[in-house]
């Protein structure tokens, strides 16, 4: 697409999301385990390499924070000293903008993590073909309380916006709403926030009133502006309480769950499955009711998984895994056809293709301190209610007895059978 040299994005993360009351940044918030912030930056990926985000001193550190454990480091970060309204965030970006050549911005509210990549790149064809200098995305929502309001004129043109406390009578029934997020010519913008004061309800500067100047000014100029209405949509949803939180983690996560099942992937109870963002199942496996999976996770084709269980963040499971009733299994890799079915806790492990993990089988992998690694060959097997003690390797076909207790680095070789407290090899070879 054209322009991209010289286009920028811009996300609005310095207000304080005082409706959320937490001492945690409103964009920080986790959302099926990635932050609400990164939702948006995911589906803002216009500009690679020009990306800014607005922080306070209140949000810098944790953005930063964040930053460093995200593999996208290159986002510039602008301080707003004090937040005083969405425009005077916008100009606190400015000086930046301007200084790497940015001739078109993108901006987009920090919270609204349930914008979709399709819809940017809509947004951004618009702005281009009609040659606009501002393209605005609105939407369509059942209860428009707490958003601005889309006033247009008798053709139909984006004429004003005004916000939920700033609304007369007769406006709040307006369903087109503001999503926030705007196409600007950089220097349409600088001139529209020159003029912005903090004349309403809040005593804020309102990034919204450069509508209604950009409006005046297309009236007596070749300047071109327009919108780009999303109809009836969950995308514009803004997460500043609570409570809109849990709807957008409702919805993403119904997303996940249908994208999954679009796959191959049966989930037979969506209503008691939580599945993680980042979380990759292949064809044919299935998910029984009660299953949570958290954080990075890959499961192979043809697994089946549940009821209740948990995998957590750094599971891998090759082809044809059974992971099944109160098993929680975190870090671990299990090789293809390997079984553990009830009761069991398995962490840093390591099994290799078919390992059964008896009923009741525990890897203590914490020492306190230190968490260890415990590694099985191939085709082991553990007897019930069995606790390894990690570290601890095990070569093919070692076979340990019900109730054993082994302690770290016994290492048993291969075919050999142990059992007891503590567990001695019995049998080798
Ligand atoms: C804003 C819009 C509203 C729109 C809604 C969509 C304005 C005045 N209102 O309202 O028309 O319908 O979004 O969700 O723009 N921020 C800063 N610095 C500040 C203030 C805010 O960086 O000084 C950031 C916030 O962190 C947030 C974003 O800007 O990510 C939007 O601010 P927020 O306070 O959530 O605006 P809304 O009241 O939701
Ligand atoms: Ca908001």
């Amino acid at each position: 697409m054209k322009n991209k040299n010289t286009l920028g994005t811009l996300i609005l993360a310095a207000g304080q999301g005082k409706r959320m009351k937490s001492a945690l940044p409103k964009v920080l918030h986790k959302v099926m385990g990635r932050s609400v912030l990164q939702w948006v930056l995911d589906a803002v990926v216009l500009s690679e390499k020009n990306v800014f985000c607005v922080v306070s001193k209140d949000t810098r550190e944790a953005i930063e924070g964040y930053q460093a454990a995200d593999a996208r480091k290159n986002i510039a970060l602008c301080l707003q000293e004090i937040p005083r309204g969405t425009a005077d965030a916008v100009k606190s970006a400015l000086p930046a903008l301007k200084k790497r050549n940015i001739k078109t911005v993108l901006i987009v509210p920090g919270d609204m993590p349930l914008l979709r990549k399709d819809t940017i790149q809509k947004l951004f064809q618009i702005h281009v073909q009609k040659r606009h200098q501002f393209t605005i995305l609105t939407g369509i929502v059942e209860n428009p309380s707490g958003y601005g309001r889309i006033l247009r004129d008798a053709q139909g043109q984006l004429r004003a916006i005004v916000e939920q406390k700033d609304l007369q009578s007769g406006q709040e029934k307006i369903q087109e709403i503001n999503t926030g997020v705007y196409l600007f010519d950089v220097e349409l913008l600088e001139r529209c926030l020159s003029k912005i004061g903090t004349r309403n309800a809040q005593k804020e500067f309102y990034l919204t009133d450069s509508v209604s100047l950009i409006y005046e000014e297309h009236k007596n100029s070749k300047l071109k502006m327009g919108s780009y209405c999303l109809g009836y949509t969950d995308e514009c949803l803004g997460v500043n309480s609570r409570q809109e939180l849990a709807q957008a983690i409702a919805k993403l996560r119904s997303r996940k769950l249908e994208e999954l099942m679009d796959n191959g992937v049966t989930i037979e109870d969506p209503a008691s499955t939580f599945i993680d963002a980042r979380v990759k199942i292949g064809q044919d496996t299935v998910i029984h009711p009660f299953t949570v999976i958290t954080g990075e996770v890959t499961l192979g084709k043809n697994c089946e998984i549940g009821p209740f269980t948990h995998l957590h963040d750094g599971v891998v499971l090759d082809d044809q895994v059974l992971v099944g009733n109160f098993v929680e299994i975190k870090k671990s890799h299990l090789g293809q056809g390997a079984k553990a079915k009830h009761l069991s806790y398995l962490g840093d492990a390591t099994l290799g293709k078919k390992v059964n993990i008896g009923a009741g089988t525990i890897t203590a992998n914490y020492d306190g301190k230190h968490k260890h690694p415990t590694v099985f060959g191939e085709a082991c097997r553990t007897g019930s209610n069995s606790v390894i003690v990690a570290p601890n390797t095990f070569g093919d076909r070692v076979v340990i007895g019900a109730g054993s207790v082994v302690p770290a680095n016994r290492n048993f070789p291969s075919d050999s059978l142990a059992y007891g407290v503590p567990a001695k090899i019995v049998k080798q070879g």
